[in-house]
């Protein structure tokens, strides 16, 4: 007979975890009386407590207690080269001994020339730069709102786009992925938002049939990356594409997580896929707080002198910051110069890890996946999220499935996994989170390891 009951395990956990990091439980208490839940973002705030970081290289970090630990959280997914890489730590030491970094607020030369070389990589015409992923969101919304005159916005459901009104819907599964994510919000956030199941083409042609001439936008991360890392088919992807055209909405594709990920550029174009806009965030700022709006002229010159400055993409006194752009410009000119050798480094060790992670769990009979394993389309990828399944033959190919508890062990794999690997030296999210590259072999090997200790505290639980 399999345990539940998951309170007692948790309780193990986080007591065991308290006495393995003292400075870190010590901090959190002290952070919380002047921050709000000892933090300023809720993912990172995890319970009973976060570690508290001092210093970081590659693919580990080390917390205030002196722990080290293997990281494959890696900056929200930002890091692909790991944690301070020199190439970018050295070109902005550089560039602050000379007198140069934190000169906000004029243009330059280095805003141009990124502004090209992304451009050219994702093949659209104008690129605007903003500080986070969630404005670069909600300022494409803006655009297509203003260039459609209509106002509804088609997300997937369990797709996160950043806090803004547009995005605060459907994120967290709440028998469904219906609801609205915040209090506060102006009452057209619910109304003029509608959710769909990724990957579920008859779906998405019905909302199109029934509402596609009111239809602003459409925006899909082509690898929806909180709702559980699982790839778009390539159907679904160049039907959004074909739907939207057809209705006259906008295709928005979110590649803040996915831009650069799986190539120079925007993963999109590996679908064959050209979106109207394209998100940017994350990985292009080098580590560095940078987003981007990409797409046709005839949108985003709604913004400036050409098109009356109808839409207000604008303000943001560190907007476009220069210490970002050579960050980002360092690391996107390493990219593209060594793109074969990374991307395939990546997908390598991504393939490696799979494969470690999940013999290492069934060794202890364990049935574990990763989400959109049966989506072969993609070259590998670097993002894992770990599922543990309640059923045989899912398809795993929706935020549906791998967040319905009655289908998958969703606390198993996600707070109780992330507690127990942290008692392990290694932090995840998510399931696993990414890896970057500097997770070489040893790191691969270093996580099955701890997978097997791991999976034995698990098995109780797993029917
Ligand atoms: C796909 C996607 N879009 C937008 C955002 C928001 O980006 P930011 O956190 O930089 O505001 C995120 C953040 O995780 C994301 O994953």
């Amino acid at each position: 007979m399999k345990q539940t009951d998951y309170v007692p395990l948790l309780k193990m956990l986080s007591e065991a975890y308290a006495r393995h990091a003292p400075r870190s439980a010590a901090l959190q208490q002290r952070a919380e009386s002047a921050l709000v839940d000892g933090g300023s973002h809720a993912v990172r705030l995890m319970q009973p407590f976060p570690p508290r970081i001092k210093r970081s290289q590659g693919a580990w970090i080390e917390d205030e207690d002196g722990n080290r630990l293997l990281d494959f959280w890696q900056g929200h997914f930002a890091n692909i080269l790991g944690h301070n890489p020199a190439l970018v730590t050295q070109a902005l030491a550089q560039a602050f001994n000379n007198g140069w970094g934190l000169q906000s607020g004029f243009v330059d030369r280095l805003q141009v020339e990124l502004a090209e070389l992304l451009c050219a990589q994702t093949g659209h015409e104008r690129i605007r730069f903003t500080t986070s992923g969630s404005l670069a969101t909600m300022y494409a919304t803006m655009l297509s709102r203003a260039a459609t005159a209509r106002s509804l916005v088609l997300k997937m459901g369990g797709g996160w786009h950043g806090s803004q009104p547009w995005g605060l819907k459907g994120v967290h599964w709440d028998n469904g992925f219906d609801q609205l994510e915040s209090l506060g919000l102006p009452p057209s956030s619910d109304t003029d938002v509608i959710t769909t199941t990724f990957n579920d083409l008859d779906q998405l042609q019905q909302h199109f049939r029934e509402q596609g001439d009111q239809i602003a936008c459409l925006i899909i991360e082509p690898v929806i990356g909180g709702g559980g890392m699982i790839p778009a088919t390539p159907e679904f992807l160049q039907t959004a594409r074909q739907l939207s055209e057809h209705h006259g909405a906008v295709l928005i594709c979110d590649e803040v997580i996915t831009g650069f990920r799986y190539r120079a550029g925007d993963v999109a174009q590996l679908y064959g896929v050209k979106p109207d806009l394209t998100t940017l965030g994350k990985i292009i700022g080098g580590g560095m707080p940078l987003a981007a709006v990409a797409g046709r002229a005839d949108i985003l010159d709604q913004v400036g002198r050409v098109g009356g400055h109808s839409v207000a993409f604008s303000g943001g006194t560190y907007c476009a910051h220069p210490a970002s752009l050579l960050a980002a410009k360092t690391l996107v000119t390493h990219l593209i110069a060594r793109e074969t050798e990374i991307y395939s480094q990546l997908g390598e060790t991504g393939v490696a890890i799979r494969a470690i992670v999940t013999e290492a769990f069934s060794g202890e009979g364990i049935e574990v996946r990763f989400s959109g394993d049966q989506i072969q389309d993609l070259p590998a990828g670097s993002l894992h999220g770990l599922v543990i399944p309640q059923k045989q033959g899912l398809a795993l190919n929706s935020p549906v499935e791998v967040s319905d508890p009655s289908l998958c062990h969703t606390l198993l794999a996600d707070r109780i996994l992330q507690l127990a690997f942290l008692l392990e030296d290694i932090h995840v999210m998510h399931g696993i989170g990414s890896n970057t590259t500097a997770h070489g072999e040893s790191e691969v090997q270093y996580l099955g390891e701890a997978c097997q200790r791991v999976a034995r505290q698990l098995e109780p639980y797993i029917s």
